[in-house]
């Protein structure tokens, strides 16, 4: 890291922080980006990309589910082992930190790994739904799966498999998530946009709906994105060291 770097980021930051300390209304949107520090490896970053082995629409798909419903609840069975073991780091907190700060503030997560929510968070909607929920396949019946079980996948009391409660490629995100989402999108006054490729819609669609509603948009990436033209500044950082950073000095400037 030079010196040149960072005094860059260091400067991005405060700006950042300049507009956070006048704002009012805050949304917050994330990706796999933030948990990458907490040793969650992300979807697209090689070499340890989540999906390398595997073809996504085999695993992530209802049609990949109806082939092999074994295969797909073992590979969810093994990611939510690793991310089990997973702990919010200072980034997630600083994120949970600022609800305290706005009149209003919203964070929305593409994440299943529920670390938003054990680093505090609680004006959070999970986009993507959370790994450690359960519905059933054929009508979404919420469940939790017998420890006893000797199926796999369990069933649930309809009789139809469980899966787990993430949303699938090809499968529509819950409506009164985009409903709230979309309201506080248009009248935010910033817009944070952390550790997303922003490739995947709907959220990839955030930064320009901010954008249209005259709010401030802010980048934290290591690597610029699709997002980063748009972006009013762009913090090239991880999320661990941006984030109590940014909290810090919209703290600092206000008191
Ligand atoms: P990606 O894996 O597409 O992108 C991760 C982003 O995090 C990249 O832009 C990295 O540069 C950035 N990144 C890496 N290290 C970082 C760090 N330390 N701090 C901050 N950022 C860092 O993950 P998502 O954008 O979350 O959807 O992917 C979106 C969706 O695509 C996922 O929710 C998932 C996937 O298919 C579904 O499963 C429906």
């Amino acid at each position: 890291m030079t010196s040149g770097r960072t005094d860059d980021v260091g400067a991005r930051i405060e700006r950042a922080a300049e507009w956070l300390r006048g704002a009012a209304r805050v949304v917050a949107t994330t990706g796999a980006g933030v948990s990458k520090e907490s040793g969650i490896p992300t979807f697209r970053d090689a070499p340890s990309a989540l999906w390398d082995n595997y073809r996504p629409e085999d695993l992530a798909t209802r049609s990949g589910f109806r082939r092999d419903p074994a295969r797909v609840w073992r590979w969810y069975a093994e990611r939510r082992a690793m991310i089990a073991e997973a702990h919010p780091h200072e980034g997630h907190v600083a994120l949970a930190r600022m609800e305290a700060r706005f009149e209003d503030f919203l964070l929305l997560t593409q994440n299943i790994d529920d670390l938003h929510r054990l680093a505090g968070s609680t004006k959070l909607i999970e986009l993507h739904g959370n790994i450690f929920r359960y519905k059933c396949f054929d009508r979404d019946h919420p469940a939790t799966p017998s420890e006893e079980t000797p199926d796999v996948p369990p069933r649930c009391a309809c009789g139809s498999y469980l899966r787990p409660d993430v949303v699938w490629f090809g499968e529509p995100l819950d409506a009164g998530h985009l409903r709230r989402a979309y309201a506080a999108l248009d009248a935010c006054d910033v817009l944070l946009v952390v550790g997303t490729s922003g490739l995947v819609y709907p959220a990839a669609g955030f930064p320009e709906i901010a954008r249209a509603a005259g709010a401030r948009v802010v980048e934290i990436n290591p690597e610029p994105t699709p997002v980063t033209p748009l972006a009013d500044v762009f913090v090239r950082a991880g999320a661990r060291e941006a984030l109590p950073a940014l909290l810090q000095r919209v703290e600092a400037g206000r008191t």
